[in-house]
């Protein structure tokens, strides 16, 4: 890579920003098309964030891409905003026109469907029920793109009843919302499962949950991407349902933003897939 005056800029705004895998991702699809592009980790505290992505802009930068804790503050900044991240209430893309304003969007969802497309492609989001595991950030994502994919029925699962009770309220539409302790028997007649909670996660207790009253044709996506290969998906496997790990998700939520700033949009290949697995299978081996 070499960098000149005409290098495109764009990088991913978060405290911390060590572990983010976009760098990665993205400088992986600009040497694999020959763009003469840079995108580079952005560490900024929650009090600097607003300064820093102004100075973003002040500095030429095509666009950043924004990750926890700032997602919402990213969309309180946006000058204009697209239905996702209105709906999320939170961006994670934002997009800088040449006169400075600041667009943003959240790609989560879309990233979550085109995954699932990919990783189960006999699933038809109309034939029934999905049972939705979290009702946190990725959760309104999730929720939403399955609405606007078609799903009769959302049975969102959340431990903190207010939480789901919230995110229903922003999101309309067919959502049943159910206790915890309710989970498994959720199951009963749904035509895919997808945990959005932190359980599976490296660090986090494993999900325990009985999967006896799934039918054995609806996938089972964990969107939890450390370890890639979770608990819940190893018992969905011998289970025999189609299984869909978190990895396409953060793949494909990256594609938009890359066209926006570089021009091209990108392809989400085994290549790239094995690229970044690689680092998260170091971050798994590291303990
Ligand atoms: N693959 C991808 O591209 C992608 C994208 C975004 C996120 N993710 C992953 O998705 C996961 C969730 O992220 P997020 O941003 O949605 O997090 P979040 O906003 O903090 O939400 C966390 C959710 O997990 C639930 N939860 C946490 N601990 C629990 C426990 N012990 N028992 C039951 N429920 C529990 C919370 O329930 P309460 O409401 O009761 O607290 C909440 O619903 C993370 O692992 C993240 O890495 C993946």
């Amino acid at each position: 890579m070499s960098i000149d005056g005409e290098t495109r800029l764009a990088g991913v705004l978060g405290w911390p920003v060590a572990h983010s895998r976009s760098p990665r991702l993205h400088n992986f699809w600009l040497e694999r098309y020959g763009i003469n592009g840079a995108y580079l980790p952005l560490p900024v505290r929650a009090e600097h964030f607003a300064e820093a992505v102004r100075g973003l802009v002040r500095l030429g930068f095509a666009g950043a891409n924004v990750t926890v804790p700032h997602k919402e503050a990213a969309y309180a900044l946006c000058d204009s905003a697209d239905e996702s991240a209105r709906k999320a209430g939170a961006a994670n893309t934002l997009v800088f026109t040449p006169t400075g304003e600041i667009h943003g969007s959240n790609t989560d969802g879309f990233g979550f469907i085109e995954a699932l497309r990919a990783g189960a492609p006999a699933y038809d989001p109309a034939k029934g029920p999905a049972v939705v595991l979290g009702a946190g950030g990725s959760a309104r994502a999730v929720v939403q793109a399955l609405i606007a994919a078609g799903a009769p029925e959302i049975r969102l699962v959340n431990r903190t009843p207010e939480r789901a009770e919230r995110l229903a309220a922003a999101l309309g539409g067919p959502i049943r919302r159910l206790a915890w302790e309710e989970a498994a028997r959720a199951l009963a007649g749904a035509a895919l499962l997808v945990n959005t909670t932190l359980l599976g996660m490296k660090g986090q207790p494993p999900l325990a949950l009985d999967l006896a009253a799934l039918p054995r044709s609806a996938p089972v996506n964990d969107i939890v991407y450390v370890p890639l290969e979770t608990p819940l998906l190893r018992a969905a496997r011998a289970r025999g349902h189609p299984a869909v790990d978190g990895l396409g998700m953060l793949l494909h939520q990256a594609r938009a933003g890359f066209r926006a700033w570089f021009g091209r949009d990108p392809e989400v290949t085994d290549a790239l897939r094995r690229h970044v697995a690689a680092d998260l299978i170091a971050e798994m081996e590291r303990g």
